[in-house]
């Protein structure tokens, strides 16, 4: 059917009298390669979650205990499984079977913290359910019901996983630092620069959330009586326009943090070592 035209618009002009929408036959009037983004962002986040299944169930290559290193994909390690250079914060759990990862008490809130996070939910929503998968493009449902019901209601539990994600960090920062200590004292290696900045990266993408900057700033009537908030909630929003970025960017140094320390661990190689 052809599209009801406006008298005075020029032919070909897909318009409409006013009240009434356009009807317009094709999927997306884009031209552009508008579903490269969704499908790098596809492969991007499978990718990952493949790398990180099978590493937290291997069970091996998680620890360097003559250099202090621990992987965080194994950190809080808490159980008797673990190898007793990787508990730091000793071993009150029985022995795991094969295949349960050793940080089972900290994945879950990792895990919650990210999916519920509003920029991956904005990525798997587009690259995974299609709801939509881009601007102008048509939605690949029927239906929208938006997050109004389970399970997608659960996206309201970000805050709390944000201050779950606030300790896993301590954790992580704590494993990194420790690792600096030596049986002779000072000791530096590259795997230390590398936990140090993972840990540094992953404080950013933690403070960069929209619940920590709403933790700053939000429900204020005066940012002039609340000067130190004021000052926080704006350094937060600077991070804040970067979280897209530093969410990926910490995906990949966690990822290269794990593998450097199990290629270590494995005698793939060798570590570079500075001091000690
Ligand atoms: S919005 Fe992304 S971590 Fe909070």
């Amino acid at each position: 059917m052809a599209a009801p035209t406006v008298p005075g618009s020029s032919p070909g002009t897909p318009t409409t009298e006013p009240g009434r929408r356009a009807a317009i036959g094709a999927r997306t009037l884009r031209t552009d390669r508008w579903w490269v983004p969704p499908a790098l962002t596809a492969v991007g986040l499978t990718a990952w979650v493949l790398y990180a299944l099978v590493r937290t169930a291997l069970q091996n290559y998680y620890v360097v205990p003559e250099y202090g290193y621990l992987t965080p994909f194994y950190s809080p390690c808490l159980s008797q499984s673990c190898d007793p250079a990787a508990a730091h914060f000793g071993r009150p759990l029985p022995e795991f079977p094969p295949l349960v990862p050793y940080a089972i008490l900290a994945l879950p809130f990792l895990l919650g913290f990210r999916l519920t996070c509003y920029y991956y939910r904005k990525a798997y929503y587009r690259s995974f359910w299609l709801s939509p998968p881009a601007c102008a493009v048509p939605d690949g449902h029927k239906k929208y019901t938006g997050e109004t019901r389970f399970p997608l209601l659960a996206q309201n539990l970000h805050r709390y996983f944000f201050y779950a994600a606030v300790i896993i960090s301590i954790i992580n920062t704590y494993d990194a630092i420790i690792a600096f200590a030596g049986d002779e004292g000072f000791q530096m290696g590259l795997g230390n620069l590398i936990l140090l900045g993972n840990v540094v990266l992953l404080w950013a993408y933690t403070a960069s959330c929209h619940s920590c900057r709403h933790i700053a700033g939000g429900r204020m009537k005066h940012f002039s009586k609340n000067p130190t908030r004021y000052w926080l909630w704006t350094q937060i929003s600077k991070l804040n326009t970067r979280h897209m970025q530093l969410a990926w960017i910490t995906l990949g140094t966690l990822a290269f943090t794990d593998a450097y320390i199990a290629l270590v661990a494995a005698d793939v190689i060798p570590d570079l070592r500075f001091i000690n």
